[in-house]
This record gives structure tokens, sequence and C-alpha cells, in this order.
């Protein structure tokens, strides 16, 4: 039996537009997603990213610009549009694009939990408390900031609520997801990440709420058999990891190798609610999950109204599609927040894309012609990345693995400059050469999940026979 690999972002509310952060998780699932067709072959590799559409900042969002309560759905469909186009941009190569407003969706949450309620996992009671509209959230003590707001959003986001609400016995699934974590059923990466779950999951657990009653949230899907409520859009939202593999028919080994990939600010949903609702629902668990930190800008936090946003249209526009992946994977916030600086960025350009692998590559093509020789031929995207490179692959850490290709650059450059084959002639010549076009070509089968279009432009111009120099892949930017 073929192995399979099923790798899932998060998907991204739909009342705004992508920004670096967003694209960061994006470009690392898809990157695994590249890499693990390298492997098994594309029919083998399953990769959704897309759109939460439901609840009261969508809704909001959508009445904001406009629309009215009966075309927010018009508003989602635009937004997704405009989502896949930046998708489209960044060459994300996701194979389902999520929308949690697609009928097919809808039922299967419904099924869902309708399974949790048949477990005897739900039961009505009273939530008196306070909901960010901006988390979408039930806030706990622990989440209000000292004047008793939510820290993250405007204090008219927060709104106190007293009504009925169907909850979740999450309590009851503690120790077993617990247990699961710790024995690495459900594996969590990294090790400060897992650390955070296992610790609350020590304390006291609550149950939770599922559901919002329809006359506050009507933006939703209908909670199962009852009308008068809506199931909340996390839980709704969740369950889209299971939706997707159930609305393209994929067979259900899929699931056996099943990874998340998300932000530290949603690591309690994925890795705590998420396993107990499956497990509540008679499913299995995925396999793990991969939480990375944030991406700051100049230090702050991305906000909108703050005005520091990066969007991936921008970043292209100044680095190139490759340029921008490279350097947002280069940042990669791994167990800490990573921060970057437009003119940080633009020096992390020049030194490591224009003159780095850029230079290396001119270089080496300007030799190469001016020698005349004809180089044995490869097949093209014959061959995967080393093993060092897989190795930091399966560990998640896409910045050490940018760090050892360039390292491989590195030592080119110095074989180069070492070698000096512009004073050399003949077969001495030869073999130099010979060695620099073995060493690009590794380098470029080394990219191919990382900057899949430079990766296939060098292997073209080195494919062998007699090599062409061509203009700068990374032109220098001032
Ligand atoms: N809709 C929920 C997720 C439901 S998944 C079943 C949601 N959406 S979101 O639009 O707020 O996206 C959150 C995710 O975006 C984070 O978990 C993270 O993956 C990504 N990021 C948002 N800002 C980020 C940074 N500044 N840095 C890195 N990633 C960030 O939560």
């Amino acid at each position: 039996m073929d192995k399979k690999f099923y790798i899932t972002t998060p998907i991204y509310y739909a009342n705004g537009l992508a920004h670096v952060g967003h694209f960061l998780t994006t470009t690392a699932a898809d990157v695994l997603a590249r890499y693990q067709r390298l492997l098994l072959g594309d029919e083998n590799v399953f990769f959704t990213t897309g759109l939460d559409e439901h609840g009261t900042t969508v809704e909001q969002a959508a009445v904001k610009d406009g629309f009215t309560s009966n075309t927010i759905k018009d508003y989602t469909d635009k937004r997704a549009e405009q989502w896949k186009q930046d998708f489209d941009l960044t060459n994300i190569s996701y194979d389902y694009f999520v929308r949690t407003t697609n009928p097919k969706h809808e039922k299967i949450a419904q099924d869902f939990i309708r399974e949790m309620v048949k477990n005897g996992d739900v039961y009505k009671a009273k939530y008196k408390g306070k909901y960010c509209n901006g988390c979408e959230k039930f806030l706990t003590l622990s989440d209000l900031n000292k004047e008793g707001y939510c820290p993250l959003h405007r204090p008219d986001q927060v709104i106190e609520i007293e009504e009925e609400n169907y909850f979740f016995k999450l309590s009851k699934y503690a120790g077993q997801v617990k247990k699961l974590i710790e024995d690495n059923t459900i594996k969590i990466i990294p090790e400060n990440k897992k650390a955070e779950i296992i610790s609350r999951l020590s304390g006291k657990v609550e149950d939770f709420s599922i559901s919002r009653p329809k006359e506050k949230v009507s933006w939703g899907v209908e909670f199962p058999d009852d009308p008068r409520q809506v199931i909340y859009v996390w839980i709704e939202a969740l369950i889209n990891y299971r939706s997707s593999l159930e609305i393209t028919k994929k067979p259900e080994d899929f699931w056996s190798n099943s990874w998340h990939l998300l932000g530290k600010d949603i690591n309690w949903f994925h890795n705590t609610i998420w396993p107990a609702m499956l497990l509540a629902a008679g499913y299995s668990v995925f396999s793990g999950s991969f939480v990375h930190g944030f991406l700051m800008i100049g230090g702050e936090k991305i906000s909108k109204s703050k005005g520091n946003i990066i969007t991936p249209k921008q970043l292209v526009e100044k680095f190139g599609v490759d340029g921008a992946r490279y350097l947002i994977l280069a940042n990669f916030p791994y167990d800490n927040d990573s921060d970057v600086t437009w003119e940080q960025l633009i020096i992390k350009y020049n030194a490591d894309l224009a003159n780095g692998l850029g230079n290396l590559v001119s270089r080496v093509a300007k030799l190469a012609e001016n020698s005349g020789f004809e180089f044995p031929k490869i097949q093209p995207s014959g061959s995967h990345p080393e093993g060092e490179v897989k190795k930091h692959l399966e560990e998640f850490r896409f910045d050490k693995a940018l760090e050892y290709i360039w390292g491989k650059i590195s030592e080119a450059d110095k074989y180069l400059d070492d070698k000096k084959p512009w004073n050399l002639q003949g077969v001495t010549l030869q073999e130099v050469l010979q060695e620099l076009v073995g060493r690009i070509r590794q380098i470029a089968n080394n990219l191919r999940p990382f900057l899949p279009e430079t990766a296939e432009k060098v292997e073209k111009q080195f494919a062998g026979g007699k090599i062409a120099s061509s203009s700068p892949l990374f032109p220098r930017l001032q």
C-alpha cells in the first residue's frame, strides 16, 4: 500500500485579506506538500487550505462592505476569489480549497455533531460570561488583560453574554487527550507547544460551549435537530479537516498520516478540543501538528489598524515569487516569534539571492558557456533533496533546511574562488566546471520544494549539453 500524506493549514477568516502571517503558514505547508509529492507521488499527497466563512466577524465585515444579511455568501465568494488569487500568485500548490459555506461541508459538520450527541457527550446549559467577537471565542479569565478586555481586539468587540447553549463534555476527554499527546500518538511539534498543552491539561478543564442561539448569530450552520441554535463557528471550522477528505472522497489512509500546521494562537483548539471532538464522534485522532510562532513586523504584531501589514502581493512585487517565499521561510518562527522589516528583507534578498545563489549560478553558467564544452545530460526533475534537507523538513525546520542549502552555495563559491577556472584550460578546466555544474544541479534539486520556479529554471539551464548564460535570477535591489 502506498503511504499517503495529508497536510492542512488553518482555514482563514473570510473577513479580511491575506497578509504575510497567513502566507507564512501556507507556504510552509506548500513546501511540505511539494516535498512529499517528490517522495510519494502527486496522487498520494493531499494539501488543503481555504476559508472559514461563518460567524459574527465575517457577517459584520460583509455588512460593513455594503452587503446585507441575505448576501453574505456573495461577500465570501468575493473573498474566496481574492485569497485564491494570492495563493496562485505565490505558487501555493493546494489540492483543495476549503470553503465552509459548501453545503457538503455543512452537512458533514452536522452529522459529526450528531455523532457526538449520540455518544452522550453534548448537553444543554446556560453560558454566562464574556465573548470576543474578534476572536470568535468564549473568554476565560486567563484570556483577559488587566482591564478585563481581550488583549487582541477593541474593547467593543468583547460582549457579556448569557445564553442557553449546547455544551460538549470536554472534561470527560481531557485525560485521554493528555495521554495521547504524552505517548506521541498525537505528536505536537515543537516541544514548547506540546508542554503548553500538557500543562493546561494537567489543570482543571471545563466543558465547552459548541453552539450559539440563532437570534444572536444567524450566519452559521444550523445545529443538528435544533433550528434555534447554530454550531459555534470554531467547532464547525475544525470539522473541515474531516469534511475535506469526505467531500473529495479520499481514502481513509490519508487520515492515518494527517498533519495540521498552525500558529501558536490556536494551539488549544487544535490540540485539545479537536482531538476530543474526534474521540467523541468515533474517529481516530490525527497524526500530529506543527505549531509555529508569530512573524512580527518591526517588533510589532501585524495589525491593519496600526498600518504595519505586509501582503503577499507586496512581497512578490518587490522580490518576485521565489524571493518572497525564500525570505519568509528563512525567517521562519520555529519555536519563538521572528521579526522582519522591509530594510532587513532587502538586505537578506541581496545577500542570499542576488549575490549568493544568483551570482553563483550566473558565474558558473558564463564560464561553462565560454568554455564551449558539452556537459553530460541529466534527466531533469530526476532526483530528490539530499538527506540533510529531508531531515530538517521532517522536523519542520524550514529555516535550517535553507541554511544547509545556503551552506552548499557558499562551499561552491569557495571552490570556484580556490580553483580559479578562468586561469585553467583543457581537461583541468573541464573537471572543475563539471564539478561546479554537478554542485549546482544538486542545489537546484534541494531547492525544489522551497523555490519551485527557480529550481526548474536552474535545472533546465544546467541540464547538460552546452550550457548558456541567462539574465540574473534575482536582480539586485537598491
Ligand atoms: N479561522 C480560524 C482558524 C480555524 S482552523 C479550523 C483562524 N483564522 S485566522 O485568519 O485568524 O488565521 C490564524 C492563523 O493565521 C494562525 O494560526 C497562523 O497560522 C496564521 N497567522 C496569522 N497571523 C500570523 C503571524 N503574524 N505570524 C504567523 N502566522 C500568523 O484563526
